[in-house]
């Protein structure tokens, strides 16, 4: 996937993030630009990342397992 004008995707990993890809743009509550710093990212779905929104692979660790 490449160029601005094809749209983002959300991908659920199994027992693990969900994984965004394309041309987003993060905020947070407040409103304001996260930089993803990269064109996919992965953002927490477990809850225990140190590093929310995104995932850090902590959910590994903590045996999080999903339905998926
Ligand atoms: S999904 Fe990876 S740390 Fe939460």
């Amino acid at each position: 996937m490449s160029g601005s004008d094809e749209r983002a995707t959300i991908t659920p990993y199994p027992d693990g993030p969900l994984l965004v890809r394309g041309d987003v743009e993060l905020r947070t509550a407040d409103g304001e630009t996260i930089a993803p710093h990269r064109r996919t990212v992965a953002l927490c779905r477990c809850g225990l990342s140190t590093l929310k929104p995104f995932c850090d692979g902590t959910h590994k660790a903590a045996g999080f397992r999903t339905d998926d």
